[in-house]
């Protein structure tokens, strides 16, 4: 691992979360500087990368708002690779989903990385930089069977799940590679602390889950592009 992102500039959004957390862990381990935006005016008290000489951190940039993300990708020199962690999750059956409630997952899942691709790839052409792009689904994306309560929360990943698709195939010339992960439930502490009963020992490691965005985000990945990579673990 070590070395493998040596001199690597790489955008990392979500990096103050908790894939967040272990994306940035393997990024730094292998020498990149990793550009993390976060919608506050400071990272989160259990940001464990403050001060880290590889962390770049960009306060107050909301993710859904065009200009803040386009400035926040102009101050980035040299990208090589985008990782789309940023999003989240909100259930509720179809009766109790509100107008607004379906778009404020849409904005934050579709929207979020609708604009951090445009922003990445404006950024990687205009240095001719062949490079790479990591989107963020879940497994409702690839199976809106599996659960109920989820209809708006996966339809903001399948539109992200389109749009990793989509835009590999019109990046193709540029020599850009876009795939995106499909997590199941990922163990994180926010999860176990939802879903206390749960058997955790199904759920998906970080660091495991980590390690299929960062070689996607590797130059080691030299082929592939287009692909929705289900990251289920033994769920
Ligand atoms: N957790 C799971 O079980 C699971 C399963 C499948 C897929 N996923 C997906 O995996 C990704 C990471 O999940 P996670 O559990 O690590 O999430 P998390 O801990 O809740 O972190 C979410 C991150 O998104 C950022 N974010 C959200 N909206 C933003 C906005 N408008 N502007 C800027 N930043 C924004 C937050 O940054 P700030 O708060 O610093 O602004 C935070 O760093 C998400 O896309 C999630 O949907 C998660």
């Amino acid at each position: 691992m070590a070395g493998m992102f040596q001199g690597r500039q790489i955008v990392v959004t979500g990096g103050t979360g908790a894939l967040g957390g272990a994306v940035l862990k393997r990024l730094l381990d292998g020498g990149a500087t990793c550009h993390v935006p976060t919608s506050h005016g400071s990272a989160p008290d259990d940001f464990a990368f403050s001060g880290h000489s590889g962390v770049r951190l960009a306060p107050d940039v909301d993710l859904t708002d065009a200009s803040a993300v386009d400035a926040f990708y102009a101050a980035v020199p040299d990208l090589f690779a985008s990782i789309h962690l940023a999003g989240g999750y909100a259930g509720s059956p179809i009766g109790d989903t509100s107008a607004d409630d379906f778009s404020r997952m849409m904005d934050m899942n579709a929207r979020t990385a609708f604009l951090c691709c445009r922003a990445a790839v404006r950024a990687m052409r205009a240095s001719a930089t062949a490079g790479r792009i990591v989107n963020t689904v879940a497994r409702p994306a690839l199976e809106p069977r599996s659960g109920s309560g989820k209809i708006a929360y996966a339809a903001s990943k399948a539109a992200v799940a389109a749009i990793t698709v989509a835009l590999a195939e019109e990046v193709k010339g540029d020599g850009i590679l876009v795939n995106a992960v499909a997590p199941a439930t990922l163990d994180t502490p926010a999860n176990r602390s939802a879903m206390p009963k749960a058997d955790f020992s199904k759920w998906v490691p970080l660091d495991d889950a980590a390690q299929a965005v960062c070689h996607l985000a590797s130059a080691e990945n030299r082929v592939a592009s287009g692909a929705l990579v289900p990251i289920f673990g033994r769920g």
